[in-house]
């Protein structure tokens, strides 16, 4: 298939490209450059092996410029990562991380039904299901009360994507939810580039290896927990991608299932029809903070000073998946484990000491 990849210069939208071309497919890239750098696109070009990858800066919020986009290059499906994700600033600036990320979601997909692509997969996250009712989560725990509203453009654009879903069977529409992705590809040349301090565990813990940051604030050891630090579902962005390839699969199975086709060479089991589709992507395991941090020193031999700090607000205790669904239904599963997550993010770091400003 060739896939309209929005968001495709940034963490997980560059190494999703290598997947998909891995797999047979190609891509057209969509993306602002925001927050990402046009060097990871030549360094995906490089490691796949073509001379380039077709990018257009464009905003999805410039109807025009996707509308010339799309018209240009025939898209069967979109993987759409395009979004603003930083938490801390969402609570700063609402307005805009509501205009960026459901403006341009409703822009996209105006421009996509247009020139009749009406499969997506959209980046929707394990925030969408607030405090969780259960753990570990499945897709049937009931969606919570978002602490922020970057966390609130992700559960309500669900719902407007699942409102076109049904309005309009010809749509098929995915939601990714997306629990902790760290780690970078083998090679070290791709990874995580984030701007100023970072927010989340595993770049801050990069950073301090580094010799960019004096420790790392371990943020509260009193919670429920088996050592008292937050306990999450990480998962290598390596494998967060493979999903998005798996994830493919839902649309050919679809147009397969839908046009009688009969022989159909998935191995997928037929899935619903006219529904939206939702995994959670995960491995199933729960990581503490000092457990990340621990691996991290092990396997790659480096000292990560830290300290005890207060609980950062909005936290939970505990987070993790039950992945079982992307599995039957995908023939989806998370391949790396901790060590492969602590050794390939501190392979990029160490590489890229400045990310790609260097
Ligand atoms: P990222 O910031 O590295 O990538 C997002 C890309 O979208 C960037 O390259 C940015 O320049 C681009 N972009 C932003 N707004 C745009 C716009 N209006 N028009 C065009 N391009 C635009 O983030 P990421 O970590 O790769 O995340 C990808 C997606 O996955 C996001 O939607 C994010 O919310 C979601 N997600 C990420 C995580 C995570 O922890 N990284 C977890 C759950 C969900
Ligand atoms: C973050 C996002 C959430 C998103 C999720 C998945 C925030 C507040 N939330 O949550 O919206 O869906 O990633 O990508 O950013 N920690 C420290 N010290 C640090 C950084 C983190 O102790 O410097 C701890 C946190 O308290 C938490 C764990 O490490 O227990 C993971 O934190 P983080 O990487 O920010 O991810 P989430 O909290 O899961």
């Amino acid at each position: 298939m060739n896939i309209l990849v929005t968001g495709g210069a940034g963490f997980i939208g560059s190494h999703t490209l290598i997947e998909l071309y891995k797999a047979g497919h190609t891509a057209v890239v969509v993306d602002n450059l925001s927050n990402s750098n046009p060097v990871a696109l030549q360094r995906v070009a490089e490691i796949i092996g073509v001379p380039e990858i077709p990018f257009y800066k464009v905003d999805i919020r410039d109807r025009e410029g996707l509308e010339k986009v799309l018209a240009e290059h025939r898209c069967d499906a979109c993987i759409h990562f395009a979004g603003l994700k930083a938490v801390g600033e969402s609570v700063e600036k609402p307005w805009e991380y509501y205009e960026n990320n459901i403006g341009g979601t409703l822009t996209l997909v105006d421009v996509m039904r247009r020139h009749g692509c009406k499969n997506i997969i959209f980046s929707s996250s394990a925030t969408v299901y607030g405090d969780p009712a259960e753990i570990p989560i499945t897709e049937n725990c009931p969606k919570g009360q978002c602490t922020n509203p970057y966390g609130w453009t992700k559960s309500m654009l669900e719902q407007v994507l699942m409102d076109i879903q049904k309005a309009d069977p010809e749509w098929n529409v995915v939601l990714l939810r997306y629990f902790n992705p760290v780690g970078a590809h083998a090679s070290g040349r791709i990874g995580e580039n984030p701007n100023g301090i970072p927010n989340n565990l595993m770049p801050y813990i990069t950073q301090v290896a580094v010799g960019k940051r004096q420790e790392l604030g371990v943020f509260g050891n009193d919670y429920p927990t088996p050592d008292g630090t937050g306990v999450r579902d990480y998962i290598h962005v390596v494998d967060l991608a493979t999903a998005h390839v798996a994830a493919l699969k839902v649309f050919s199975e679809q147009c397969s299932v839908l046009s009688e086709a009969g022989a159909n060479q998935l191995n997928t089991k037929h899935l619903a029809l006219n529904t939206t589709h939702i995994y959670n992507i995960g491995t199933g395991h729960g990581y503490s903070v000092l457990d990340m941090v621990k691996a991290f020193v092990r396997v790659n031999g480096v000292d990560v000073p830290y300290s005890i700090k207060p609980r950062r607000a909005g936290d939970i205790a505990t987070c993790y998946c039950n992945p079982a669904k992307a599995k039957a239904e995908l023939g989806w599963e998370a391949k790396y484990g901790i060590d492969d997550m602590v050794r390939d993010s501190w392979n990029w770091q160490r590489q890229n000491p400045e990310g790609y400003s260097e």
